[in-house]
């Protein structure tokens, strides 16, 4: 039996950084209030000439650097982005790849919003225990500085650029695989979060952005009682399927929108505070990036040690869901 294996990670964030106070010189808003109900302090802004694909070729050195492999054994990439670098071709998974001179390999991207990362591990997952391929590059990269409307006191706050990357690569050994991967969503949600201009299904001309206002939009209130609910329902689901205790999580690294959907969900685990990693405060809410983001951080800190269970769980547009039970596998 071939098994998936969660090699390595890697993360890039640029350079610029926009703060809460500075953010309160743009919009009515104050410091105060984005952290006491964000936990949010600033977040890193791609510059006019840093595209996704930028973003993410950086972060995919690193994790290819880390994992043990050489570029030449990746045959397949895929890119979780809602931020692409053009509007329907080519893909930023294609552009990544040829920036990183990967050659002939599959490459495509998809969009699942701010579970991006989530439906690429089961993505994966499917391809290596299927026997299709053997080294995948996973990437969620953003640049939702794009998207923003900063005249939005409700949207603008939240949201960052970054990327994060992983190889997921086969392996024989049971104790290395990936142990579960569950996804989810349900359309009937579409309009609390979406951009709903610019796209086919729009009345208004896609090529001038800001007559057609295709900045994200978003129900907030509405959207973080979903995000809740649904977020603990399903960590509490994959965690009964498995039949593994959450004391036995050494990470809980769930998508990094908001301090309190995360503590939320976190008790509802009766998780304690060493078990849940936490970057929402420096980076913002950066959809398909935060996971790995997350996760790279706790890397470069020194404690993810290999064999360490790992619980990712997230929530996005669409609206998507979904959750993965993931040992770090390293080769090295
Ligand atoms: O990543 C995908 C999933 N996304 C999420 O899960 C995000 C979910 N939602 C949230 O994180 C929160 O709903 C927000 C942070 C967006 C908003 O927090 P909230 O506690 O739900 O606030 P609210 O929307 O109910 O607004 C409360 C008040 C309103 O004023 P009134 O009507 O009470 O006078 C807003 O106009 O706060 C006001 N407000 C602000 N005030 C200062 C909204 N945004 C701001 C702001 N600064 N930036």
């Amino acid at each position: 039996m071939t098994y998936a294996a969660f090699r390595s990670i890697g993360a890039y964030v640029p350079s610029k950084i926009l703060t809460n106070n500075e953010l309160s010189t743009m919009v009515d808003t104050t410091d105060e209030w984005i952290t006491k109900r964000t936990g949010i302090k600033e977040r890193h802004i791609a510059g006019k000439d840093e595209h996704t694909s930028d973003l993410g070729v950086e972060a995919a050195k690193k994790a290819i650097q880390r994992s043990g492999i050489d570029a030449s054994e990746i045959d397949m990439l895929m890119c979780a982005t809602i931020t692409p670098d053009y509007f329907c071709m080519p893909s930023t998974a294609t552009t990544i790849s040829n920036k990183l001179g990967l050659g002939n390999v599959t490459a495509f991207d998809i969009s699942a919003a701010c579970t991006g990362f989530v439906y690429l591990l089961s993505i994966a997952k499917a391809f290596i225990e299927s026997g299709a391929k053997k080294n995948i590059l996973i990437i969620g990269a953003e640049k939702l500085s794009a998207l923003m409307d900063y005249t939005d006191r409700g949207t603008c706050i939240l949201f960052g650029d970054g990327a994060g990357a992983a190889i997921i690569g086969a392996t024989d050994k049971k104790e290395e695989a990936i142990i579960d991967v569950h996804t989810g969503a349900n359309g009937e949600y579409a309009d609390l979060l979406m951009t709903p201009n610019g796209g086919t299904g729009s009345a208004h001309d896609a090529i001038d952005k800001e007559a057609a206002n295709c900045f994200i939009q978003m129900k907030g209130n509405e959207t973080f009682k979903v995000a809740v609910r649904t977020l603990t329902k399903d960590v509490i689901e994959i965690l009964e399927e498995n039949n593994i205790q959450s004391s036995s999580i050494k990470h809980f690294i769930p998508h990094q929108a908001n301090l309190r959907i995360i503590k939320a969900v976190g008790d509802a685990l009766k998780l304690k505070k060493e078990q849940v990693v936490l970057s929402v405060a420096k980076y913002g809410n950066t959809s398909s990036a935060s996971i790995p983001m997350a996760m790279n951080d706790v890397f470069e800190q020194g404690n993810l040690k290999k064999g360490e269970l790992m619980l990712l769980d997230a929530f996005g547009g669409g609206l998507t869901w979904g959750s993965a039970l993931v040992p770090f596998s390293p080769l090295k």
